[in-house]
């Protein structure tokens, strides 16, 4: 069946190092200090946000208030409940059954420290556990080597160079058997063992339907 259904809006998925629960308005601050940032926009192929705090908190309040139905925006914590960063899977499309991830880790310090392949590796879990999607995908600059390597270590694949806007990126994949054939343990606990409690996700998108960043206007 086709039709919109609520996103998860209280999910608390946990992992070895980090946690992936729901966006709040608590997390506005150190969202809207990671969006000015040029490096870090440019390690996303995005500008830098150039709105002022007050105006960005509209945007953010909307994110936490409105969830769009095609994507699930996650909050990234350490285990010990530090937010360092956002994960996201949008574009979510039943037709093509897939769906795309995108993650950011913005406080430095957690960087190259494990944290990125433990937050992907839960999020493959719980998108895999609990949607029929057999394929996830994202987009990296290909000169973003821990990324990729990072990517690589929680199960993507490197497909091909993508020239977009003027960047290049790589496309990475992981499809549903090869995900079940690594991670057999997952799939023999019950579904209480899912890395989370979580809400029905998401079904289904039109094909014109994305989840363009609205601060960008990209
Ligand atoms: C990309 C990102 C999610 C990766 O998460 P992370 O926690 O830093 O990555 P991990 O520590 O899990 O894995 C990175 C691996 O790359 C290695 N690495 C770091 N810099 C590297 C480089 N320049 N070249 C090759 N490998 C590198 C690390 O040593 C690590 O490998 P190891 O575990 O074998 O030691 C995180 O760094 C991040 O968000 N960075 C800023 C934003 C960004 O790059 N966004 C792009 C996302 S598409």
């Amino acid at each position: 069946m086709r039709g919109e259904q609520q996103a998860p809006t209280d999910l608390h998925l946990v992992g070895e190092l980090t946690v992936l629960r729901s966006k709040s308005m608590d997390d506005a601050e150190a969202d809207y200090s990671w969006r000015i940032d040029p490096e870090l926009a440019a390690l996303d192929a995005t500008r830098p946000v150039t709105l002022t705090f007050t105006e960005y908190l509209r945007y953010h309040r909307d994110d936490v208030n409105y969830p769009s139905p095609w994507s699930v925006r996650m909050a990234i914590d350490t285990i010990g409940g530090h937010h360092i960063g956002n994960c996201m899977y949008y574009d979510i499309n039943t037709e093509k059954s897939q769906c795309e991830l995108g993650i950011m880790i913005g406080d430095r310090d957690y960087w190259s420290r494990g944290y990125g392949t433990d937050v992907v590796k839960t999020a493959l879990a719980q998108i895999f556990m609990t949607t029929e999607l057999e394929r996830v995908y994202l987009h990296t600059l290909s000169h973003n080597y821990r990324a990729q390597k990072a990517f690589i270590k929680a199960g993507f694949t490197p497909v091909t160079d993508v020239k977009r806007d003027g960047y290049e990126f790589m496309l990475m994949e992981v499809w549903r058997p090869e995900w079940e054939a690594k991670n057999p343990d997952l799939l023999t606990s019950s579904s209480n063992d899912a890395p989370a409690e979580t809400a029905p996700a998401p079904t289904s998108t039109s094909a014109s339907q994305t989840d363009a960043d609205p601060l960008l206007g990209s």
